[in-house]
């Protein structure tokens, strides 16, 4: 088998790529508006009610209708995947692992329509929208190897006259909830995780990208995956989503998504129903407020750019984004200046031109953000931005806050929107100690030149991925497992080596010669 390698990503400053992404869109165009129904047991149903996903930087631009379930339809859906499963868990590893391998060279084949796909539904710049789909192939032949190579379990000693054997089996229907802002990478990871190891599958995609969902759904059907093993829900999250976390027969959860809703899953699926007969696991990746520490001495125009990018790639909609910024008190000034100066350039707008600041999600998210904008105001200096438009699309400008308190609100909750605030610290250890105050411990980043301060900040940076002399966001599927600590979640590492069997159950067995 020839070993993973990530996905390149495409250079759009070639003619021929942009060409390439402008039939992809073109792919797209012709399928916008129309409607999508659920698929349970590979049975397309449609229902009462239908919802519409629209493209967040051109409100009126309908990207399609998706059904919507209700708890008929998602019990039916369990009783498919209970049903499922008595068969799945059977097949060999390798046929499973072989549906992973053939979507990824599916997806790639459609690689620039996925990428349209993601500009238009989720509102991201080209180069935000190829990373997503570069993930999710990524995700599909990373988790397809580790597969095969957990076939045969672990090695366990025998005493004269045993066979003891240490092998992984799946654990049952996990329902898989995903969030918009990775529509399609978390989406395909966190399903495909779930479904190669065995188990079968509920997915409740988010409601505002659910048509990328549906559209993989798909390539998992082309690439031979039997009917049955994932049954595609779309639905509100209080008819359907407490009802399956709920649910006796829901042996795991696999969440990606914001803090509150992720506690509160964590809580109630933690709850033993009448008739359960199993302690139901939760996977729950959360969110994060994500610090940069940038230290005396180094390369300041490398810092500046590193931190624009990690706080306003894809408008700070990522869990990963820079939203701290931590600087010394003798270069925090420079450093201030060319991170705005570099703010100024952006180009906000709708991503199908190539810009590098699209729109945010939706009217709340848009509302929110402007919220904390206003405390940000009231709580240290606006530099850069603080504006919104919320005509054709919703649109919040890159906004740079400086002269925070390390503990001001806006340095401490979870904005996710385009907004980045700067403290000073009076020496390194300070800086560290500012990074670490918050409930949050997902990504950080270091920039110094100093070996001593790299080694200080890998021994007391508590975030479940540190970076040093580079941004916060970007971690690539097998380079860098992804997963938070504290309230940024279980630390389960998508895209690491010890990921799938967090899918599945270790059962020995021993054997009189
Ligand atoms: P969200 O919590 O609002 O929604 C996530 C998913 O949960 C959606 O599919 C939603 O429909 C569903 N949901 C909502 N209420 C539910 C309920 N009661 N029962 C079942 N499902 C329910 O988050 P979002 O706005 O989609 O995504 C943004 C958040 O996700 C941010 O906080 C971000 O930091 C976080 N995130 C974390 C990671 C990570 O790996 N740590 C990655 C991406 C996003
Ligand atoms: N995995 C994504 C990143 O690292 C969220 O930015």
């Amino acid at each position: 088998m020839i070993p993973y390698k990530h996905e390149p990503f495409m250079d759009y400053s070639k003619e021929e790529n942009r060409k390439k992404l402008e039939e992809g869109l073109a792919t797209v165009k012709d399928y916008l508006g129309q409607d999508y129904p659920l698929i349970i047991g590979g049975e397309r149903i449609t229902t009462e009610d239908k919802k519409e996903s629209y493209n967040p930087a051109d409100k009126a631009e309908t990207i399609g209708y998706m059904y919507q379930a209700n708890q008929e339809h998602a019990q039916k859906a369990m009783d498919t995947a209970l049903e499922t499963f008595e068969s799945w868990r059977k097949y060999s590893f390798e046929f499973r692992s072989d549906v992973l391998f053939k979507a990824a060279a599916i997806v790639r084949r459609r690689k620039y329509e996925f990428t349209a796909l993601l500009i238009k539904e989720a509102g991201k710049p080209w180069k935000e929208a190829d990373a997503d789909v570069a993930e999710a192939i990524d995700f599909l032949e990373y988790y397809g190897r580790n597969h095969l190579k957990i076939k045969d379990g672990e090695h366990v000693e025998s005493r004269p006259g045993e066979y003891n054997q240490f092998n992984y089996i799946p654990l049952g229907v996990g329902l898989v909830i995903s969030p918009w802002n990775f529509a399609f990478a978390i989406m395909a990871g966190t399903t495909a995780a779930a479904l190669v190891t065995g188990n079968t599958v509920l997915l409740k995609p988010s409601s505002r990208t659910p048509i990328v969902a549906y559209k993989f759904i798909e390539v998992l059907e082309e690439a031979g995956m039997p009917e049955g093993v994932v049954n595609f829900i779309p639905g509100s999250s209080k008819d359907i989503g407490d009802y399956l976390v709920e649910h006796k027969d829901t042996r795991f959860v696999s969440f990606t998504g914001s803090r509150d809703v992720g506690t509160k899953i964590y809580e109630k699926a933690g709850v033993v129903q009448k008739g359960q007969t199993h302690l139901k696991r939760v996977i729950a990746e959360m969110g994060g407020k994500d610090t940069i520490v940038v230290d005396s001495g180094v390369d300041l125009e490398e810092a500046a750019e590193a931190i624009v990018y990690s706080a306003f790639g894809f408008s700070g909609q990522k869990c990963s984004a820079c939203s701290r910024v931590v600087a010394l008190e003798d270069i925090h000034d420079e450093l201030l200046e060319k991170v705005v100066a570099k703010t100024k350039d952006l180009k906000v707008g709708n991503p199908e031109a190539d810009v590098n600041v699209g729109p945010v999600i939706d009217d709340a998210s848009l509302e929110k953000i402007s919220k904390y904008i206003e405390i940000g105001k009231k709580e240290g200096q606006l530099e850069i931005g603080g504006k919104t438009e919320n005509e054709t699309g919703h649109f919040v400008h890159p906004t740079v806050f400086s002269n925070l308190k390390h503990d001001a609100v806006i340095m401490q909750e979870e904005i996710f929107g385009p907004v980045v605030g700067f403290t000073k610290a009076k020496d390194f250890d300070q800086a560290i100690e500012y990074a670490n105050a918050t409930d949050y411990g997902l990504t950080g980043a270091v920039f110094t030149t100093d070996r001593h301060h790299i080694e200080q900040a890998r021994e007391d940076f508590h975030v479940g991925n540190l970076y040093f002399n580079r941004g916060c966001t970007a971690a690539i599927v097998g380079y860098q497992p992804f997963g938070g600590f504290k309230m940024s979640g279980t630390d389960s590492k998508a895209g690491g080596p010890d990921y799938l069997t967090l899918h599945m159950q270790g059962k020995t067995t021993s054997e009189m010669l």
